[in-house]
């Protein structure tokens, strides 16, 4: 009889491991086994309906020596550890040790059936500066890296630390960075190049491993804000308007947050002003933008801000702060501190 009862009478909801019912920006963010959330600077794929967050691990120590890992949700807030998808101690030398493979982000290619990582590989004090391309069969890896390269050469007059870093010969710089798949197929890298003093924009191959080619300025790539200094590249589209939300330069400390848009990748692009509104904007709210995940399930428009508050002499201890926002047409971009929220915060937005 008590057999019985048990069966009719519905499983008690499991009790997340983490103990989290909310996202809380700022606060140190437990994996389903009670571990930390090492996924710095990282982006978000869906699939299917799950969920896959890549980033940097630092765990191991900053400079995540550890590598990229990935972690996967159907909820967005209880997240298991899928592993360490592309360990450090799997990339050429220069990159180990004290160089770093920064700001990993994954799209999926149809036709090859792929999973494609884009990364920002650096050596030593940031004497490098790369684009690390990796392939995998499985959302959870393992990754291989296909390609390590600069991928553009363009001459904007150089200067001294361009000598250094031999943009002439190898190509121009790319740090900061941020793919866009696109909803006709083509998918996009956005970076920091020149020496940082410029984000470049390009199209990439149709197998998305490498940039598309013959490359032609206009229409395969295009220097975005020249000069501007950006960096923390997050793009996103919404209604067929393409936005970018980017940072400014100060290492790992916070600065105010811009957005940007156009009508078309490669632009025209036109600067707006500072998306972040309220306490601490001026900062991003003590972070620095990582990736804008598009909530479909919630509203066409609703979207998550996903930063990182850096902790520059503990990396491993950096936080994220998750912040829904939903765009309005025809209004400026707003996105507000919310202290505590769940996914039902849409709702509320939306109505405003
Ligand atoms: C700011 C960048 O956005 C980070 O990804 C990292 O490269 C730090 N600079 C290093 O100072």
């Amino acid at each position: 009889m008590i057999v019985l009862l048990a069966c009719h009478r519905a499983p008690p909801p499991p009790t997340p491991v983490d103990g989290r019912d909310a996202f809380v920006p700022g606060v140190e963010w437990r994996d389903t086994d009670g571990a930390p959330i090492e996924a710095h600077g990282g982006g978000v794929l869906r699939v299917g309906r799950r969920y896959y967050w890549y980033g940097e691990n630092h765990r191991l120590g900053g400079g995540n020596k550890t590598g990229i890992s990935a972690y996967s949700s159907t909820d967005l807030l209880h997240w298991k550890n899928e592993g360490v998808v592309l360990p450090k101690d799997s990339l050429p030398e220069r990159f180990r040790d004290r160089g770093v493979a920064e700001r990993p982000k994954v799209i999926y290619e149809r036709r090859t059936k792929r999973y494609v990582m884009w990364m920002h590989l650096d050596a030593n004090r940031y004497s490098d500066a790369s684009a690390g391309v990796a392939v995998s069969a499985s959302p959870n890896g393992p990754f291989r890296l296909v390609r390590v390269f600069r991928p553009i050469g363009y001459d904007y007059g150089y200067g001294a630390d361009s000598a250094q870093l031999r943009e002439r010969e190898l190509g121009n710089t790319f740090r900061d960075m941020a793919l866009l798949a696109d909803d006709d197929g083509r998918a996009y890298v956005f970076y920091a190049s020149e020496s940082n003093r410029t984000m470049y924009v390009s199209r990439l191959s149709d197998d998305y491993t490498d940039v598309a080619r013959p490359i032609v300025e206009g229409r395969t790539w295009a220097r975005l804000f020249p000069d501007a200094r950006r960096e923390a590249p997050a793009p996103f589209k919404v209604d067929g308007t393409y936005y970018l939300i980017t940072s400014g330069q100060s290492g790992w400390d916070p600065n105010p947050a811009r957005y940007h848009v156009a009508e078309r990748v490669l632009g025209p692009w036109r600067t707006v002003g500072n998306p972040a509104v309220g306490p601490d904007s001026a900062t991003t709210f003590r972070s620095q933008s990582a990736f804008v995940l598009p909530v479909p399930s919630a509203c066409a428009r609703c979207f998550v801000f996903m930063a990182d508050r850096w902790e520059p002499r503990a990396l491993e201890r950096s936080t994220y702060v998750w912040l829904p926002f939903v765009v309005r047409p025809g209004e400026p971009l707003r996105i507000e501190l919310v202290p505590r929220w769940d996914l039902g915060a849409f709702r509320a937005l939306a109505a405003r």
